[in-house]
């Protein structure tokens, strides 16, 4: 087995930010003691997180820690070496990843990570996934709120429809139903690297607006455009809805799952994500309001002035992020439509539910990302079968439906409706 022999299940790169830091309070408190450990650059903040964590857990502090460091390869080999995953919460991605990426690799280490940056990830496929797949390590992207709850909620859709009808769904759609929670310092950093690459470099524009960016390469692309950008009404759940700033993301991570799953969805199977507002004037005035907002953000983040002034004045800082209380006040509810026939509204439909009882970004977040490297950890041989065994992954296509049994089990919601 790869990784076999190893020191460590799971390490977590990144461990001092803060995502990290909640991904080490996860595993304090359900990671079995000795089985994983804290990696980052500063001693200084391990040794201050350890005392921390040293409250969830009495094992917690005699925890391992491990110094590593993005400009030092050596330190991130060494690293790899010892584990059999390698969690990281090191971004922005398209600045620190790429080594993380190549000494686990090299090292025959899992990898999972919280990128939602997917232009860098089309790099990644391009330059890493023969070399993954050919030393059978899963390089596995996107694990947090982009893109589980919509990598795993579509595989759940389409299990049901295929049960129900002895073939997938021909259209699938994504509401964001509920969400409450906030950003932390870190996300605002990588939407502004992707946001400042895109502005500088044709090369990145074409992979973001390419809603195939991430398929194979060899394959002809699908029957999908861009996501939806204006607010519309949609008189399937009879409210407006706008257009969801993470769809490009979720989208792409989608499509690349259905073609390493061999087409269980079908080639021409046609998907888009949404926000749901709500019925009458209120709702399309609140999808206007979010249209707008989001719009104008983007166009500061594009422009040096309005990003200084953003990430000075508004914006938080990288380590900082919602408060506690807004973690814990936070939830979300997400609902997967898929249709028999594609375009044909009003016909036949399955539905599911996927969500969580904490905020999206951070807490269920960190859940995920957690859960789903310590189910890395324990071999492909824990996860159900056909799925492809190296290469650079989704969800959907490295843990599967294993990974939406592990989450339940974990407090979130997965079910058909
Ligand atoms: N997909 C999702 O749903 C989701 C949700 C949350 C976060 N994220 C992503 O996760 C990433 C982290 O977010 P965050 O808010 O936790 O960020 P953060 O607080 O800024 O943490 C970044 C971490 O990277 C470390 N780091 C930076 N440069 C390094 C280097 N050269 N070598 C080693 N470590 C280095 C930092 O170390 P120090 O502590 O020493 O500074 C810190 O631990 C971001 O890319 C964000 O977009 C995604």
């Amino acid at each position: 087995m790869m990784g076999e022999g190893r020191e460590f299940d799971v390490i977590v790169f990144g461990a001092t930010g803060f995502t990290g830091r909640l991904v080490a309070r996860y595993l304090a408190r359900h990671a079995r003691a000795g089985s994983w450990a804290i990696a980052g650059r500063s001693e200084e903040k391990l040794m201050e997180l350890r005392a921390d964590l040293a409250g969830e857990s009495l094992e917690a502090g005699g925890l391992s820690m491990i110094q590593a460091d993005v400009s030092d390869g050596g330190s991130l080999r060494a690293l790899a070496r010892r584990a059999r995953v390698v969690c990281s919460t090191v971004g922005p991605y398209a600045l620190y990843g790429e080594p993380v990426v190549e000494a686990c690799i090299e090292e025959g280490a899992d990898y999972c990570d919280l990128t939602g940056e997917m232009d860098w990830v089309a790099e990644m496929i391009e330059r890493h996934h023969e070399a993954a797949r050919h030393k059978g390590v899963r390089v596995v992207h996107s694990c947090g709120f982009d893109s589980v709850p919509s990598d795993l909620g579509v595989l759940l859709m389409q299990q049901e429809a295929i049960a129900r009808w002895g073939r997938p769904a021909g259209q699938g759609k994504y509401y964001l139903w509920q969400a409450r929670g906030g950003f932390s310092g870190g996300t605002i950093a990588s939407a502004a690297e992707t946001v400042e690459r895109a502005a500088g470099d044709a090369r990145v524009r074409a992979r973001l607006s390419d809603p195939y960016a991430l398929y194979p390469s060899g394959e002809l692309p699908g029957p999908d455009g861009q996501p939806q950008d204006l607010v519309k009404y949609d008189r399937e759940i009879g409210a407006w809805t706008g257009p969801f700033m993470m769809a490009r993301v979720n989208e792409k991570v989608v499509r690349r799952s259905n073609a390493l799953r061999g087409f269980e969805y079908g080639r021409e199977f046609t998907y888009g994500e949404v926000v749901r507002m709500g019925p009458g004037v209120g709702g399309a005035l609140g999808g206007w309001a979010m249209t707008l907002g989001l719009g104008g953000m983007v166009a500061g983040l594009a422009f040096r002035p309005g990003r200084w002034l953003l990430k000075r004045f508004v914006l938080p800082k990288p380590g900082e992020g919602p408060s506690e209380q807004v973690r814990k006040r936070g939830c979300f509810r997400t609902r997967v439509y898929g249709w028999k026939e594609v375009g044909l509204r009003g016909g036949e439909r399955v539905e599911v539910e996927i969500g969580a009882d904490q905020d999206p970004g951070y807490g269920a977040t960190s859940l995920m990302l957690a859960e789903s490297a310590m189910l890395l950890a324990e071999g492909r041989e824990a996860v159900s079968g056909g799925l492809p065994r190296g290469g650079v992954l989704t969800p959907a296509s490295a843990l599967g439906e294993t990974l939406i049994e592990r989450l339940r089990s974990a407090g979130m919601i997965f079910r058909v409706l």
